[in-house]
């Protein structure tokens, strides 16, 4: 197995060590503007394997020209402007949009087999360029979307409750970014509606204002405050790799091309999505309430509104 990373900022470093450490790939091919750091960076990567206790460990080189990121089955799109006091992540658009381009038309030549992760923000809008400039199958352009918003709410919920992450099944939904929303009417913990268990548990009903304010400063505040997120977005980048290796058919809330479900037409856009072998299995149209419908509409706007 062959992997291409385009773009070694902060969260194409993180995900250059999921995939050194944990892919079982032959070869990770990785491409950024600066080879000199790239370089370093792999040579460092290199020198954090212990002595003779590492059973496998992936190649990497450096890429010299995108020509390099060839035939690989995986390629991960990271690359971005860098940005500064971010309070909407739509603020990278207009220059993120030529690099999709750049990118997609690449990748599109190059590794026209491959399924792409892209993580550059604003995401939902970057997987759509990429699948507009590349024409590959949107079944196998997947933007990371809201599966880190989703692992920040379960978060939030479980210390509310006192209780795993692992019990609580709530989502994420629409942009990744300002407008997204928490479909609350399917949002469970271990089984049960989240004020049910509040009842079960003799605990307050959880504010879902404040729920929702949570996760929608959380990625921002991180960056603010620390220049850049990565830690969060490679995990879950992992996770997303994770589920198309091991076709695992996991249903996440990734950006994914909307044709129609929810009355959403012709938009790349947070949603629920079986995840295996073949990238986007299937996009999942739950029974949601009216309300979370029009939530799913405006945040749907807020990304046209930026794209046009
Ligand atoms: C965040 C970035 C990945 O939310 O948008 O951390």
């Amino acid at each position: 197995m062959r992997l291409g990373i385009i773009g070694l900022g902060m969260v194409g470093r993180e995900v250059l060590l999921y995939m050194f450490q944990f892919s079982a790939s032959q070869e990770i091919v990785v491409y950024d503007v600066n080879k000199e750091r790239t370089q370093a960076e792999i040579w460092d990567l290199e020198d954090s394997i212990p002595l003779g206790h590492f059973n496998h460990y992936s190649h990497m080189r450096v890429a010299d020209e995108y020509s390099d990121i060839k035939d690989c089955d995986y390629v991960f799109v990271n690359a971005s402007i860098p940005a500064k006091n971010l309070t909407d992540r739509r603020a990278l658009l207009a220059e993120n949009e030529k690099l999709m381009k750049e990118i997609g038309e690449a990748v599109a030549k190059y590794s026209p087999n491959a399924i792409v992760i892209i993580t550059s923000n604003p995401v939902d809008a970057m997987a759509y360029y990429f699948i507009k400039y590349s024409g590959m199958s949107p079944q196998r352009v997947i933007g990371s979307g809201d599966v880190l918003d989703t692992v920040r709410l379960r978060r939030y919920i479980s210390s509310h409750f006192g209780v795993s992450a692992l019990n609580v099944t709530s989502f994420v939904l629409g942009e990744h970014g300002n407008s997204s929303f928490i479909p609350w009417s399917i949002a469970q913990i271990a089984g049960v509606h989240v004020d049910t268990f509040s009842q079960m548990k003799g605990l307050p009903l959880i504010d879902k204002l404040k729920a929702k304010e949570f996760v929608r400063k959380r990625g921002l505040d991180i960056y603010n405050l620390r220049g850049f997120t990565d830690r969060g977005i490679g995990a879950s980048v992992y996770t997303i790799f994770s589920a198309i290796a091991q076709n695992e058919q996991r249903i996440m809330p990734i950006s994914a091309l909307l044709q129609g479900q929810y009355g959403i037409d012709d938009l790349v856009i947070g949603a629920l999505s079986v995840v295996g072998s073949n990238g986007i299995e299937k996009i999942l149209e739950y029974p949601l309430t009216d309300d979370e419908i029009k939530l799913y509409h405006t945040s749907a706007e807020f990304i046209r509104e930026a794209m046009k």
